[in-house]
């Protein structure tokens, strides 16, 4: 019941960008808690930063106490805790916690992700959790075209200028039937956690997220999950499938693993990312 009193909430820097005392609170006993743990990281949350702040290459937390907060204000239960480790601005550690769901995602660097499932007492008073290795479809399916995609895309905050037209034009190139140009995708989806899209691509459930505007809070414990299920992270704009982007880049396209065998998967995955890029209309640009 806590949280269905703390939901007092004001905007962050305009109407749809919320954030309630729940948010404040939570982050700030998950800093106290990490601090004490960990007193030499650095710690970067949603709720304390301040235009200006830079992630550095230091180990650092980075954190997003509740992430979906719109879902939150509207008691609709997609919202996650989302504890994120980055070092050199790479994620390495992820933990992402639906405490609606009682759904844990756990993922670190070289180790695999999992997927935690707590029965009704929750973390604290379960002892037998159903733990599933991530992707949860083993081997996982084949996806020869973006047609065959469901894909998460997000309005975020941000509705206006150039950024807004092209996720906007983008979002109708996805759906448009291909006889008029479009990638006539399977369907997209909309469920405003971008931590637990990333799970949601890394479990196999969805095939794409793509989303410019959100911040390293909001990716970076989802990004280990991913990556651990043999999924990428790559440009957000269209760019080149070589060059790795860095956890606060703000551009971001999520796509899970497709095929067996770590070259079918790379070259399959690739295609798929090449594919999205193409129906991407304009460039997308959040300061960072
Ligand atoms: C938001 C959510 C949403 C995404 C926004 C984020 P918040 O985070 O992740 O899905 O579209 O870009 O800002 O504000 O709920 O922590």
């Amino acid at each position: 019941m806590t949280v269905l009193l703390l939901l007092t909430r004001s905007p962050h820097k305009n109407s749809v960008d919320l954030v309630t005392e729940t948010d404040q609170k939570v982050e700030a006993m998950i800093s106290k808690t990490l601090h004490a743990k960990y007193p030499t990281f650095k710690f970067l949350g949603e709720e304390t930063y301040k235009p200006g702040m830079k992630l550095t290459d230091a180990p650092t937390f980075v954190v997003d106490p509740v992430d979906g907060t719109t879902n939150f204000v509207h008691h609709y239960p997609y919202v996650s805790v989302s504890i994120g480790f980055a070092v050199n601005r790479q994620p390495v550690v992820g933990v992402v916690y639906n405490p609606f769901t009682r759904q844990m995602y756990t993922g670190i660097k070289g180790e695999g992700s999992y997927l935690i499932e707590y029965k009704s007492g929750g973390v604290e008073n379960d002892n037998e959790p159903r733990r599933q290795r991530l992707p949860l479809k083993q081997p996982p399916e084949p996806l020869k075209e973006l047609s065959e995609a469901l894909v998460a895309v997000e309005w975020g905050s941000d509705r206006s200028g150039s950024n807004w037209e092209t996720k906007v034009k983008t979002w109708d190139n996805l759906g448009r039937a291909k006889e008029d140009g479009g990638a006539m995708i399977h369907s997209a989806r909309s469920f405003g956690s971008a931590a637990l899209n990333l799970c949601a691509v890394a479990s196999g459930a969805m095939d794409l997220y793509w989303e410019g505007g959100c911040w390293a809070w909001d990716v970076c414990a989802g990004w280990v999950i991913l990556n651990e299920a043999g999924g990428v992270m790559v440009d957000g704009n269209p760019g080149k499938w070589e060059v790795p982007i860095p956890v606060d880049h703000r551009k971001y396209l999520a796509l899970r693993a497709v095929a067996e065998g770590e070259e079918e998967n790379v070259s399959g995955q690739r295609k798929i990312v090449e594919e999205f890029w193409s129906f991407i209309v304009g460039t997308m640009q959040y300061e960072h």
